[in-house]
């Protein structure tokens, strides 16, 4: 993800962003949760993807930078940029496509959550949780939306999910609980590619446990310390068998 970030006058995406602009459907009304500098909407206006869009965001400086960049591309008309958390500043039914990327997959489920009344069921989710993209799966799948793409992508050695989500019975996930709990961590489509991206992702997950693991044996004996060594026995056992 880039950090702070200048205006642009004819906007480009990273690798991450294009990712999530690629499933928005063409001629969408399109609504960017945690906008930022509403590049996404900007971007996608002037591609041409997009009829229109609504840029979200809860905080203030934020918002206007996006008010900031929607003027100097000129699209006012095209772009209304709201200041409030989440799905509140939509009316029902009003997107077509929602994105919500760059934060973490709790937030995102939380925006979700609280914003859902504002979903009428034909809108595509497509979100770009930063970490703990299982909180986001969680959700979908309780709230009966189904999981129609994942992706994996590394940028500046950062590694970023994508789901996309529509109202729809779930097909991806197993019936047996065991298997359906690993698929809703490491994502039922991710795990049966095994991109290289994704291989590369557990094992440097799987590296850091197992440094914290060598530095819990250290430490002094205990019951609750070896319960903790189990656990994390376990998920080690259970990376290594993803990524195996
Ligand atoms: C790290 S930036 C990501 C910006 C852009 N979506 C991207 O992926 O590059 C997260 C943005 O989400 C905004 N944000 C956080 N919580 C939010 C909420 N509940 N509703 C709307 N925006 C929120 C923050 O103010 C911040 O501008």
């Amino acid at each position: 993800m880039k950090g702070w970030m200048e205006m642009q006058l004819h906007v480009t995406l990273d690798t991450r962003l294009e990712k999530v602009v690629s499933y928005i459907p063409q001629g969408a009304v399109l609504a960017d949760i945690g906008s930022d500098h509403a590049f996404v909407p900007c971007y996608c206006i002037q591609q041409g993807l997009i009829k229109r869009a609504i840029a979200g965001e809860v905080n203030q400086g934020p918002k206007e930078a996006a008010d900031g960049q929607v003027r100097l591309v000129g699209l006012e008309e095209e772009i209304d940029v709201r200041l409030g958390s989440g799905l509140s500043v939509l009316e029902r039914g009003e997107a077509d496509a929602i994105t919500i990327a760059g934060m973490g997959g709790t937030l995102i489920a939380t925006i979700l959550e609280e914003g859902k009344e504002k979903l009428d069921g034909h809108e595509r989710l497509i979100l770009q949780p930063n970490v703990d993209a299982v909180d986001v799966r969680v959700w979908l799948l309780s709230n009966g939306y189904q999981l129609l793409s994942e992706a994996i992508v590394e940028e500046n050695a950062k590694i970023y999910e994508v789901l996309v989500a529509e109202k729809g019975e779930e097909i991806l996930y197993s019936e047996e609980e065991r298997v359906r709990q690993k698929e809703l961590r490491y994502g039922p489509q991710l795990m049966r590619e095994k991109s290289p991206t994704f291989i590369k992702k557990w094992t440097e997950e799987l590296h850091k446990r197992e440094y914290i693991l060598a530095q819990m044996r250290a430490g002094t004996d205990s019951e609750e310390l070896k319960r903790k060594i189990q656990a994390m026995q376990a998920v080690i056992d259970e990376m290594m068998e993803v990524i195996s």
